[in-house]
C-alpha cells in the first residue's frame, strides 16, 4: 500500500541501480516518476531520448514495483514556449508569467491543446502497454500557483464562445447579469472581456461565469488527456494529484474522468497556511490539526467515486509554507495509518531523495541528499512492517454526510461581504465538530445520492438546484443548514422571494437583512447556555419559534420538521455541543473526545489517533481487541482496535 514519488532524471545511473532494490527493501510497491520530465523526453522539437526512461522502467519491471507515469504537461519546455508564446498564462494584473518554474501554460490555449495531444500519445504509444506501468497521473496538481483562472486573449475568446453557448443571445445575458447596473449593457459577445482590470469590483455575475469557464477548461484538458490514454493504454488506471483545501476548480466534475482521485498531503504545511501560526495549538504546529487532512481523505475519497491515494505525502519539512516546521516523531506513520484509515488504497511519499539543487533544495525526503536515511525513513519502515499484519476491511458508508460544493466557494470568494467569510473555514468548523465527536463523515456533492445517511450538514449552499432541493426533499433524516443557503440564483442574484430562496419550501422563514461582524461581537442563546458568535448575522422573518436566540432576543437558529437554520456564524464550541444534542436523537452515539484525539472507523476496525501533546486515553470496550497500540494513547500514536 505504500508508494514514492521519484525523478530518475536528478540522479546517476548508479544512484538509481542502488535505489530501486532499496525502496523494495523499505516495503514501497508503487512509484510515480515523470511528471515534470518533458525537456529531458525530447530535448528538441520532435527529437526524443527514450533510454534513460527505457532503463528506468525496465528496472522497475525487473524488482516488480508498480509504476505512475506523470504525463509532463505541467512542464512545457523551452523550446516549446519560444515556438508558441501565445501558450503563456497571464495573471490578474494583466502581466505575462514567463518560463523559468512550472504550470507556465494556459488551459484554453489552442497550440498547446496541440502540444499535449501531441505529447501524451507519443508517450502512450512508447509505455500504454510497458508492463511496469500500472496508471497514469494526469499533469500536476491542476490550479496549483494560482493557475486556473488566466487572462489571456485566447481564454478571452473561449470565455466569448462559452457565454454564447450558455445564453445563446447577448439580451438574455444583459438579463441574466443585471448589467442596467451602472451602464454596463452589452450589444454582443465580442463586446465581453475577462473580468479582470477593472476600476472597482466587477459584476458578480460576470465573475462567477467566468470562474465556471475555467473551471470548465481545466475539466476539458483533462478529458483530452484521458481520451488518448484510455485507447493507446488500456487496463491502466487514470488519475490526477489534487491539492488540499483547494476550490477554483470542480473536482466532482474533473474526476467523472478518472478512474480515481489522489491528493497532495502535507499537513503542516497545509495547517499552517490555512490557520496562521499564531491561533495554533502549539501541538499543531508539528502534528498538523487534527482534521486537516481528515478533511480532505473525506472528500477526494468521494470525489473518487470511493477510491483514493494519496499521491504525495509529507515526510519531512516542506518548503513552501510560511513556515516549515519539522513533523514531531512518529507522525508520517501516524498520517500514513489516518490516511488508511479513511479508506487510502495507496500512500506514496513525497519524496525519495531531498534534491541539493533547484527550487526544492530546501525540502525534505525519505533520504538526505547524501542518501542516509531521514527519520521519514525509518517511520515508513515501521508502518511497512505493521500492515503487512493488518487485514484492511473495505470502507463502509458513514452516518454523516456534509455536502460540499465548489460553486458555493465562488459565492463567497465573489462577495464575501465581510472579513474571514470564507467558505472553507464555515465549512471546516462544521466538519471539526463533527469529527471532535467522533463520528466519521463523507463529503459529498450536492448531487450525491443522500440514501442511507442519519445526518446531512449544509455549512453552506447558495446557490440550490432543482436536483438538490429534489435530494433534500426525498431524504428522511435530519438536515442542518447553515448561513447564506439558498442566497443567490443560478446567475447571482438575490432570489426575487428572497433568501433562503427555494428553501422556503423545506423551512418558511425568509432572510431580510445580513449583516458581517467582528469576531465574537454577538451572543447567542440555546439550553440556558450562552456562545460569543461573530462574522456573520441575517435577520429572520417567521412564524416559527426560534431553537437559539440572539442577545436582543431575535431569532438565531429555527427548527420546521426535520430541518434546522444556523442564521448566523456558528463557532465550533457552539457546534460541538449543538450536533453532541442532535446526533443522540437521530439515533447516534456522539463520543466527546479529548483535545488532540481523532477517531475513524474502516469496516469493524476503530482507528485513534492522537495529535495532543499529552497521553490520551481511548474508550474502547474491554472486549476490544487491539491490532496494533494500547487503550493509553501517547502523542503521535495510533490504536487500531476491533469493534
Ligand atoms: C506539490 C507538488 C510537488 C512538490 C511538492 C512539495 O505541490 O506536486 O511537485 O512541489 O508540492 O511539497
Ligand atoms: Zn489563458
Amino acid at each position: 500500500m505504500l508508494g514514492v514519488c521519484y525523478y530518475p532524471e536528478h540522479w546517476s545511473k548508479e544512484q538509481i541501480t542502488s535505489d530501486i532494490p532499496r525502496m523494495r527493501e523499505l516495503g514501497i510497491q508503487w512509484v510515480r516518476i515523470g511528471e515534470f520530465a518533458w525537456s529531458l523526453i525530447e530535448p528538441a522539437p520532435g527529437k526524443f531520448e527514450w533510454q534513460w526512461l527505457d532503463e528506468v522502467l525496465n528496472l522497475f519491471e525487473l524488482e516488480e514495483l508498480k509504476v505512475i507515469l506523470g504525463t509532463p504537461t505541467a512542464t512545457p519546455p523551452k523550446w516549446l514556449v519560444d515556438r508558441c508564446p501565445d501558450i503563456l498564462p497571464v495573471d490578474k494584473e494583466g502581466r505575462i508569467r514567463k518560463f523559468g518554474s512550472r504550470r507556465h501554460y494556459c488551459f484554453s490555449n489552442s497550440n498547446y491543446r496541440e502540444e499535449v495531444r501531441r505529447i501524451v500519445s507519443i508517450l502512450a504509444q512508447r509505455y500504454g502497454n510497458h508492463r511496469a506501468v500500472s496508471g497514469w497521473q494526469l499533469d500536476n496538481e491542476y490550479g496549483c500557483h494560482d493557475t486556473v483562472r488566466c487572462y489571456c486573449p485566447s481564454c478571452q475568446k473561449a470565455f466569448r464562445m462559452w457565454l454564447e453557448n450558455r445564453y445563446g443571445d447577448i439580451d438574455t445575458l444583459n438579463e441574466a447579469w443585471g448589467t442596467s447596473f451602472w451602464s454596463q449593457r452589452y450589444r454582443s459577445f465580442k463586446e465581453i472581456e475577462l473580468p479582470n482590470l477593472t476600476v472597482t469590483t466587477p459584476n458578480p455575475s460576470h465573475l462567477m461565469d467566468y470562474f465556471r469557464f475555467s473551471s470548465n477548461q481545466v475539466c476539458s484538458f483533462n478529458q483530452l488527456q484521458v481520451e488518448i490514454l484510455r485507447e493507446l493504454s488500456p487496463h491502466r488506471f487514470i488519475t490526477h494529484n489534487f491539492m488540499g483545501g483547494f476550490v477554483d476548480f470542480d473536482h466532482f466534475t474533473l474526476a467523472q474522468d478518472l478512474d480515481l482521485a489522489s491528493w497532495d498531503s502535507y499537513p503542516l504545511g497545509h495547517t499552517i497556511s490555512f490557520f496562521g501560526s499564531t491561533d495554533l495549538e502549539e501541538s499543531y504546529i508539528r502534528r498538523g490539526h487534527p482534521d486537516i487532512s481528515a478533511f480532505s481523505n473525506d472528500l477526494y475519497r468521494e470525489v473518487g467515486g470511493g477510491r483514493f491515494w494519496i499521491m504525495e505525502q509529507q515526510a519531512g519539512p516542506v518548503n513552501w509554507a510560511p513556515y516549515n516546521p519539522i513533523p514531531a516523531p512518529g507522525m508520517v506513520r501516524l498520517w500514513t495509518l489516518e490516511a488508511i484509515a479513511h479508506g487510502a488504497e495507496v500512500v506514496s511519499y513525497f519524496r525519495w531523495r531531498q534534491v541539493p539543487f533547484a527550487q526544492e533544495q530546501m525540502h525534505s525526503g525519505l533520504l538526505h541528499p547524501d542518501s542516509t536515511p531521514g527519520p521519514g525513513f525509518y517511520e515508513v519502515q515501521k508502518v511497512a512492517r505493521e500492515l503487512a499484519n493488518i487485514e484492511l476491511p473495505s470502507v463502509r458508508k458513514s452516518s454523516v454526510a456534509l455536502i460540499f460544493d465548489y460553486e458555493a466557494a465562488w459565492v463567497f470568494e465573489i462577495q464575501p461581504h465581510g472579513e474571514g467569510v470564507s467558505y472553507l473555514h464555515l465549512v471546516f468548523q462544521f466538519y471539526s465538530a463533527l469529527r471532535q465527536l467522533g463520528l466519521d463523515v463523507d463529503v459529498l456533492s450536492p448531487r450525491a445520492s443522500l440514501e442511507g445517511y442519519k445526518l446531512v450538514v449544509v455549512p453552506s449552499l447558495p446557490i440550490v438546484s432543482k436536483e438538490a432541493l429534489e435530494s433534500l426533499q426525498d431524504f428522511a433524516g435530519i438536515v442542518v443548514f447553515g448561513p447564506r443557503t439558498g442566497s443567490k440564483t443560478e446567475t447571482y442574484s438575490i432570489p426575487p422571494i428572497l433568501p433562503p430562496g427555494p428553501l422556503q419550501e423545506l423551512i418558511s422563514l425568509k432572510v431580510t437583512q445580513v449583516e458581517s461582524l467582528p469576531p465574537q461581537m454577538e451572543k447567542v442563546h440555546w439550553q440556558n447556555r450562552e456562545y460569543p458568535v461573530g462574522i456573520w448575522k441575517e435577520w429572520v422573518e417567521t412564524e416559527l419559534q426560534p431553537e437559539m436566540t440572539f442577545a436582543d432576543g431575535r431569532g438565531a437558529a429555527f427548527r420546521y420538521d426535520r430541518y434546522y437554520y444556523f442564521a448566523f456564524w456558528p463557532g465550533e464550541a457552539l457546534l460541538v455541543d449543538f450536533f453532541a444534542w442532535l446526533v443522540k436523537g437521530a439515533g447516534l452515539n456522539p463520543e466527546r473526545l479529548p483535545k488532540g484525539l481523532r477517531l475513524r472507523r474502516r469496516g469493524d476496525l476503530v482507528f485513534a489517533f492522537n495529535f495532543a501533546d499529552q497521553a490520551s486515553e481511548v474508550t474502547a470496550p474491554a472486549t476490544a481487541h487491539f491490532l496494533l497500540g494500547s487503550r493509553e494513547i501517547q502523542p503521535g500514536e495510533v490504536a487500531i482496535w476491533r469493534e
